[in-house]
């Protein structure tokens, strides 16, 4: 391994990685006023910057200046600010009203739901994203009447980067240690990538993965949620760790693994989360690479954004049509915002960190997540969107939320042209 000045952590081979951003040895934290100060204007400034392409901001506290309301034909003019949702409202009479700030200011802005696209826009806003907004303000100087607003998103002609060869396999929650562990699809899984399957294709396309990628949870951990020792079959979370690296063991030499941890895995609670510890490690092979959660990664030239997706939580919570069915339809959400974990103080945990390692910026060409075991592969300009599934049948408390997990299925990525497969090994 070798590292740059940027920080960039390089490892070299037939098989190359470079880890582009992840937290790991990077922590600044220690949870004072000021380091969230720090942490909401990176945030602030990177997504503005994305912003400020596309419209002509002006900071929020010349607003109150009252030259700028009134435009050259004494009509009201149109103006536009990015701001940072710090409220979001509903009037008595059902329009939305957003308050919005930028560090010289807030201000209040009104989305009258007598504009549908508009409205339904608005309704979908929240607490905490970086939005730029165009209307005038009202005769009084407080309020501005919206007539556009625009989140950060991907811009139309995002050109892909032109890919590179072989398949990444992309998998998360495995759970090892779990009573619901399916451990024989898991077995199943592992013969084939050792290319012992029974059909040719089978052994021709496990022959042609240089990549495998898990997006968290890579046990089931102890003490998660109350009563998970009735659901356990490994009861100490070391002893997890110890035969999940026996079965990363079996997984050829020439696939290099990348593994970023989850919610129930032994790193920090708070996102982002560092690496697992060397202690931890230790007992893996050496074609393991311990990333943290979320990191950025570069693939022989293919970017891919690994996050667990503890968020998907809030957005399925908080915007209209998104669910855990289709997980990827939270990624999207995501990816117009810019951010993976937008709402500060919902039910992910955020560190405020210097940089803000949620900002969704270089684009990757795929963003890898899982955490809600369900599967789901969507595509938007030019982004593969992969919410992998799990190993691990269904829980007794997703019983009772409901939940139906999609265990044992694998989407496998062509990165050249990023076609995707889905085997199944249930
Ligand atoms: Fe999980
Ligand atoms: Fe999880």
């Amino acid at each position: 391994m070798g590292s740059t000045d940027e920080g960039y952590r390089h490892y070299p081979g037939k098989n190359p990685v470079t880890v582009i951003s992840d937290i790991t040895g990077h922590s600044t934290c220690i949870g004072e006023y000021v380091q969230f100060v720090q942490y909401f204007r990176d945030r602030y400034s990177r997504l503005s910057e994305i912003i400020r392409g596309r419209i002509n901001a002006r900071p929020i506290e010349s607003l109150k200046r009252r030259s700028f309301r009134r435009g050259r034909d004494g009509g009201s003019e149109e103006i536009s600010i990015i701001g940072m949702v710090s409220d979001v409202n509903s009037t008595t009479n059902g329009h939305k009203i957003l308050s919005l700030e930028d560090p010289t200011g807030s201000f209040s802005v009104l989305i009258r739901n007598t504009d549908n696209e508009l409205f339904e826009l608005a309704s979908r806003i929240l607490l905490d994203e970086v939005i730029g907004v165009t209307g005038s303000v009202t005769n009084d100087g407080n309020l501005m009447l919206v007539t556009k607003l625009i989140q950060p998103d991907v811009p139309n002609n995002v050109q892909r980067r032109t890919g590179s060869h072989g398949k990444a396999v992309l998998i998360s929650d495995v759970h090892v240690g779990s009573s619901q562990f399916m451990e024989d699809a898991w077995l199943d899984f592992l013969d084939f990538l050792k290319g012992e399957s029974d059909s040719e294709p089978m052994r021709e396309l496990a022959a042609s993965i240089r990549y495998l990628v898990v997006a968290g949870d890579l046990v089931d951990g102890i003490g998660i949620y109350p009563d998970q020792e009735m659901e356990l079959d490994i009861l100490d979370v070391y002893a997890q760790y110890r035969k999940a690296a026996e079965y990363f063991r079996e997984i050829p030499e020439h696939i290099r693994v990348i593994i970023s941890p989850g919610n129930h895995d032994a790193v920090r609670q708070a996102e982002p989360q560092p690496a697992l510890p060397e202690s931890i490690q230790a007992d893996f092979p050496q074609n393991i690479i311990f990333v943290g959660n979320p990191a950025l990664v570069d693939l022989d030239g293919v970017r891919i954004l690994i996050y667990h997706g503890r968020s998907i939580d809030d957005l399925v919570a908080s915007i209209p049509g998104v669910s855990y069915q289709e997980p990827a339809g939270a990624v999207l959400e995501m990816v117009k915002r810019r951010h993976l974990a937008p709402t500060y103080g919902s039910r992910v945990s955020i560190s405020p960190e210097k940089k803000d390692y949620f900002v969704i910026d270089p684009l990757p060409e795929i963003i890898h997540t899982g955490h809600v075991h369900t599967l789901g592969v969507q595509r938007y300009k030019n982004i593969l969107l992969v919410n992998s599934g799990t190993w691990q049948a269904q829980t007794e408390f997703q019983k009772r939320v409901n939940l139906m997990p999609v265990p044992a299925r694998v989407p496998i990525v062509d990165l050249a042209d990023f076609d995707v497969k889905i085997l199944g090994f249930d």
